[in-house]
């Protein structure tokens, strides 16, 4: 019998080839019949309790909702789920020291929504990307997705190509999927939210990973400030960005902002918090400099 990191392993190799590929990737219920439910149930009040969108991005006949960690709990499992973290990990960790979740976000598109223009997340940061990935997204379905309720269009493939704002509509994909399955696609590939022509609003959930080093869509300390994201389990505060982004980045007084968390207000040091590389070179030039300042101890 296989150990349980092997089986992540090749699933996650599979995952990878399919994003690679096609730029996006659709997994199948991954939520069980009672995490469906309880996500459903804690979004509820909150979907019917905001108004509705304003903007030709966001829409007209949308309904949004930021902030979900503390609002409905079952959205920190979708945060934390093992899979889409390995992808995450696995195509942003090397042009970061550790990846931040992006934003949460309940979207429910209402009956007679317009299609929404496609586009790109990672169009927010500017700047060449070579190539690289700097967010990668994860459309959950709270609703069935059906191609007549909006879910997602997506154009395969266009994450190697260049945005093209007049994309047609028809030749994106329907990412259409049953309730607690999930929609996995990089930042780079070109989407859109689908017109609602049926007669049931269509709800989802996106869960977005970045490079830890960017600025998020979300401000995660507004939404998550110290006595809020004290509650939260250790492994996602880090992922919400109460950590240090070796070298030095991010962090609280110069320490890590855990600290913070803590509840430690009292004056303390810096303290440096480098990568092991950039440990050992100013280990090594400060080592040249003393042989330059006093050739004699250099035998
Ligand atoms: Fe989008």
């Amino acid at each position: 019998m296989d150990a349980p990191g092997k089986i992540i392993d090749v699933q996650l190799a599979a995952d990878l080839k399919v994003l690679e590929g096609d730029g996006y990737l659709l997994v199948s219920d991954v939520l069980n019949a009672h995490e469906r439910i309880m996500l459903a149930q804690e979004l509820e009040p909150w979907l019917a309790a905001t108004p509705r969108c304003q903007g030709d991005f966001y829409g007209w006949r949308t309904t949004r909702v930021g902030g979900l960690l503390s609002k409905a709990p079952m959205v920190q499992r979708l945060a934390l789920d093992r899979r889409m973290l390995a992808i995450a990990e696995a195509l942003l960790a090397p042009a970061c020291d550790c990846i931040q979740l992006n934003l949460t976000q309940a979207a429910r598109l209402h009956p007679g929504e317009r299609a929404q223009a496609p586009h790109r997340d990672e169009e927010m940061w500017p700047g060449a990307t070579d190539g690289r990935q700097r967010l990668i997204n994860v459309m959950w379905a709270v609703s069935d997705f059906t191609e007549e309720n909006g879910a997602t269009r997506i154009w395969p493939g266009s994450h190697r190509a260049r945005l093209d704002r007049g994309a047609e509509l028809s030749e994106g994909v329907a990412a259409t999927m049953r309730a607690g399955s999930a929609c996995v696609f990089l930042g780079s590939t070109t989407h859109a939210a689908g017109a609602n022509r049926s007669p049931a609003p269509r709800t989802g959930v996106i869960v977005s990973y970045c490079l830890g080093w960017l600025k998020t869509y979300e401000n995660q300390f507004l939404a998550y400030p110290r006595a809020t994201a004290r509650c939260f389990p250790a492994d996602l505060q880090r992922l919400i960005g109460y950590r240090m982004h070796r070298p030095n980045l991010g962090g609280w007084e110069g320490r890590d902002p855990l600290e913070y968390l803590e509840g430690s207000d009292a004056p303390g040091a810096h303290i440096d918090a480098l990568t092991p590389d950039i440990a050992a070179q100013l280990e090594s030039w400060y080592k040249k400099a003393e042989r330059a300042a006093d050739p004699a101890e250099d035998g």
